[in-house]
């Protein structure tokens, strides 16, 4: 998600004014992603049924479909990779703040989707209602989700395998993601929870109260490896920052979950200080230029013309993937080697 939000649209009776700011970010990124879709930057078949009037909707500049096409390409290989290194066990995964994310539809379609246990998405209210709604018009969508039921009144969505949930994520996790405990999610099942442009909005207090709440969930000797990949903006504290701060605080929106990490370096302590062993972080400017394929590469540069390759850096700069991963007991050597492959361990491993 490169662009900032729009406006506020509507107030709500769910969630405190100002929220629908936060909420709409969720039709930027998937704008985004149609975008970058209809541009031939990445294969989806399912966004365009979350985007009302899709084929009416307007292309995205180049700059902004690269960056999508780096972020998604990188958190592909990333969930790929962690349900690939669970031995064998079918994974857990869990988006929260997942808005109209098509991650479940890629994988349930996709020659990945037997290792898929569960898939729980949650969001605000009134995005889940809307997305529990484009899931029940849509056949192909219902056809991947399997025999569900609406449940809290319409708000939430349940399957065997797919759960959408609705709930405000600041909210005491133990009253917010009471549903989960009950009987939807296993700590016995690999776990990965992925927050995908979500904790910026929200204070580094309840980010790290919510992280933790998984944590105790997962914390038993017996209990099944717990993974987290965290997406956002980054190291707001130059002009770069500041511009995009100011652009946001006039459409209601602040960031307040940057504040703690002013560089890349900083990023690896969201999941290291709650003892997950296995840690890292890349900005998405040093995953195109070192971890993607050379020859996509090579292919999205003929998509479109992208003459301001300085500016495109400066923005993948300020953007990274977090990731870590804890295991009950000593650090596992299975799960150390899970991180992005640069483009030359791919071809040492071809
Ligand atoms: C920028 S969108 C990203 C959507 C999706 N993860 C993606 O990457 O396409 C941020 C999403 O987080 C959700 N969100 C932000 N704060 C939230 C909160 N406190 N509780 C629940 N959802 C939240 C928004 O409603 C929105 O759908």
């Amino acid at each position: 998600m490169f662009r900032t939000p729009t406006s506020p649209s509507s107030s709500s009776p769910h969630a405190p004014d100002g929220d629908a700011a936060i909420r709409s970010t969720d039709n930027d990124a998937a704008l985004a992603r149609l975008s970058a879709v209809q541009k031939h930057y990445l294969p989806d078949p399912y966004i365009r049924f979350f985007v009302p009037r899709a084929h009416l909707q307007p292309a995205r500049p180049p700059l902004i479909n690269v960056g999508t096409y780096v972020r998604s390409v990188a958190i592909d290989a990333l969930v790929e990779s962690f349900m690939g290194s669970a031995d064998g066990s079918p994974v857990q995964i869990v988006s929260l703040g997942a808005g109209s994310d098509t991650r479940f539809w890629r994988i349930a379609a996709g020659e990945h989707a037997g290792r898929l246990a569960k898939y729980i998405e949650v969001d605000f209210p009134e995005n889940t209602t809307k997305k529990a709604m484009a899931i029940k018009k849509n056949k192909d969508l219902a056809a991947l989700v399997g025999e569900a039921k609406l449940v809290n009144g319409g708000m939430g969505l349940q399957s065997a395998m797919y759960h959408l949930l609705p709930a405000d994520l600041r909210r005491p996790p133990a009253e917010a993601l009471a549903a989960l405990t009950s009987d939807i999610m296993s700590p016995s099942l690999p776990t990965l929870l992925l927050f995908e442009c979500v904790l910026v909005y929200m204070t580094p207090a309840a980010s790290s109260g919510l992280i933790q709440w998984f944590v105790d969930r997962f914390s038993a000797p017996d209990a099944a490896p717990l993974g987290g990949i965290v997406y956002e903006m980054f190291g707001l504290n130059d002009s770069f920052g500041t511009v995009m701060m100011s652009n946001l605080r006039v459409r209601n929106v602040t960031l307040p979950g940057a504040e703690p990490y002013p560089t890349v370096a900083s990023l690896p302590a969201r999941f290291a200080q709650h003892g997950f062993q296995h840690v890292g972080a890349l900005t998405l400017k040093d995953i195109r230029q070192r971890y993607v394929e050379a020859d996509e590469l090579q292919r999205i540069s003929q998509l479109e013309m992208l003459d301001e390759i300085e500016e495109l850096e400066l923005v993948l700069a300020h953007y990274a993937i977090t990731w870590g991963v804890r295991t009950s007991g000593a650090p596992s050597p299975t799960w150390a080697g899970w991180s992005l492959k640069r483009q030359d361990q791919q071809e040492d491993e071809d």
